[in-house]
């Protein structure tokens, strides 16, 4: 079988890639467990591609609930070496209204009591990882050289803080977020991309904005229909920016 070029996981309303064919369903089982979701691995496009859904594919694990471990465990045992993580999330600050597509380059932890490393067990080696970037920078690159030659648009840069949810958050958290420089909220940012450090796996996100962070923008009640109408729109172009990552 020949070597899957990217792993995407997906967040809040994006399930699967319709766009995958010759679709293959692994149930991988891990040293810390069983992932949100079986693993689809399949053709994008012309790249082969494996598909997981964070939250599972109904949507039935909650942001702190989320086996973070074992989903990067199990993109790993499956030859993956690179992640793109999309990530739906809030706009806190003016470039970052609904519907734009991001590549964040800083991110802020405000998540607690998750199980946040692989040191954990007695006898695990002790990792102190640079975590300085946390996003790997050649392959956020090339994901914002992707979006060029696809024609979707990018925004470079940002910092994203990680919330605990699942509930939103006070125009006061928000306000305190955006002192702090978060440009972007959202719950599932961390621990995963300090696991996949540590894991030794690259690891980019691209994050989809559904709403205006509560006290931004036009000061709306927040929906989940909003939200999932805005990633569906926000995501047309998702299966060629993908295929072209995965083809860099
Ligand atoms: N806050 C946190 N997470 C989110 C939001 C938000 O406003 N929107 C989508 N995910």
């Amino acid at each position: 079988m020949s070597e899957i070029a990217l792993a995407v996981i997906g967040g809040t309303g994006v399930y699967r890639l319709a766009a995958l064919e010759d679709v293959q369903s692994r149930e991988v089982q891990t040293r810390f467990g069983a992932p949100s979701s079986p693993i689809r691995t399949g053709r994008l496009l012309g790249q082969r591609i494996a598909f997981l859904a964070r939250h599972g594919e109904g949507h039935s694990v909650p942001p702190h609930r989320i086996n973070y471990r074992a989903n990067l465990a199990a993109l790993k045992e499956i030859g993956a070496r690179r992640v793109l993580a999309l990530n739906t999330v809030g706009g806190i600050t003016e470039r970052f209204g609904p519907r734009v597509l991001a590549c964040p380059d800083q991110l802020i932890d405000y998540t607690w009591g998750r199980i946040s490393t692989l040191c954990e067990d007695p006898g695990e080696p002790v990792l102190h990882v640079d975590f300085g970037e946390p996003y790997t920078q050649l392959l956020r690159h090339k994901l914002l050289a992707a979006a060029r030659v696809t024609g979707a648009v990018v925004v470079d840069g940002g910092c994203y803080g990680a919330t605990q949810g699942p509930r939103l958050e006070t125009k006061a958290e928000i306000a305190r977020m955006r002192r702090d420089g978060c440009d972007l909220v959202g719950m599932t940012g961390m621990p995963e991309a300090g696991l996949a450090r540590e894991l030794g796996l690259d690891y980019v996100c691209l994050a989809i904005v559904a709403n205006w962070a509560a006290g931004c923008g036009d000061g709306e009640e927040i929906t989940m229909a909003e939200v999932l109408a805005n990633v569906d729109s926000a995501s047309t172009g998702l299966p060629e920016l993908v295929a072209e990552l995965a083809r860099g």
